[in-house]
């Protein structure tokens, strides 16, 4: 059963999204080209190396028929190695689903570019889906931008259990040191982590409502989502995978089905079992100085509809 939400006609936000596709990560551009105004696409080595992330957010877009810019950024965190989530998404980071190459070529230089277009948009939010590393270069070369941003929405993190290991999430594992630089550099930050995100899954019965659908946007859902089904079946037992990017996304478009609570966030970079655990301070203490938007539930139902419909629907010019 859909819960119908009922989304008012306005002023569309306008994104400049951060992204390492990955399958989240190609429904959240399918749902953010639909509910918001795409300014920019950048990439980031996360799920895959930034050659095939970036290969992947064109295929997508090509798929919805739209020219969004797309520049590539890092291919390596701040500190160390690539980590990456083949195992999740395949070897090529978008495994199951049958799209052409990309159509066009990206362009490099994907931190001169987000500063560029951060300094002319300053309406502009930016929603960050992969590791940070782009972000934190950002700020380096730029820490006044912190100040001017009207907010970060970041998928990454966790207030309660990671999935890279059992108190770091994914994105901020793949790269903590930048991490910390986006959470201490002063921009407001809304954090979808994943005990948010866990909170929006997909499952076998809502894939089937796309598989009436004669769209090649719904076939190319079926194949992406039977692919991480089949993976999560692997993982995790179930046979359903948690939408955690499109949530970063909706989180700004529609904040109203989410709850936001302000709170201290730091990131653990030594810890030799808690590397990468974003450490959310719940503690009432006086005096204390929230620098993050912690997400702590949703409307699940409605986010499912929502990005059902941002599926279906394709990109809209209204
Ligand atoms: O931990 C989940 C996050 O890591 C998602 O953004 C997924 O795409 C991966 O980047
Ligand atoms: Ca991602």
């Amino acid at each position: 059963m859909h819960c119908l939400v009922i989304d008012l006609p306005g002023m569309k936000a306008r994104l400049i999204i951060d992204c390492d596709p990955g399958h989240d990560d190609a429904l959240a551009l399918m749902v953010a080209h639909h509910f918001a105004e795409v300014l920019l696409v950048t990439t980031v080595s996360g799920n895959a190396p930034v050659d095939l992330t970036t290969a992947n957010a064109l295929r997508v877009l090509d798929l919805l028929e739209v020219a969004t810019p797309v520049y590539s950024g890092a291919a390596e965190p701040l500190q160390g190695a690539p980590r990456y989530a083949l195992h999740v998404h395949g070897a090529d980071g978008l495994g199951g689903v049958d799209l052409p190459p990309p159509g066009r070529p990206a362009a490099s230089g994907a931190v001169s570019q987000l500063i560029d277009v951060c300094e002319a948009n300053p309406d502009a939010w930016l929603v960050a889906l992969g590791p940070l590393t782009n972000l934190a270069q950002m700020f380096r070369l730029r820490p006044d931008l912190a100040e001017r941003l009207p907010g970060i929405s970041i998928m990454g993190g966790s207030a309660a259990g990671g999935n890279a290991t059992p108190v770091a999430e994914f994105n901020i594992f793949a790269d903590p040191y930048a991490a910390a630089v986006v959470f201490e550099s002063g921009a407001r930050i809304r954090m979808c982590g994943l005990n948010l995100t866990r909170q929006v899954m997909s499952s076998a019965g809502w894939l089937d409502t796309f598989r009436d659908q004669n769209n090649p946007r719904a076939r190319f859902v079926v194949q992406l989502l039977t692919f991480l089904h089949e993976r999560m079946v692997h993982l995790t037992g179930q046979a359903a995978a948690a939408l955690h990017d499109p949530c970063a996304v909706l989180a700004v478009t529609h904040q109203q089905l989410f709850n936001f609570v302000p709170r201290p966030v730091t990131v653990e970079l030594t810890g030799r079992h808690t590397r990468a655990m974003t450490v959310v301070d719940e503690r009432p203490l006086p005096g204390s100085r929230p620098n993050v938007e912690v997400g702590y539930t949703v409307d699940s139902a409605a986010l499912l509809s929502l990005i059902r419909t941002g599926i279906l629907a394709g990109v809209s010019s209204i």
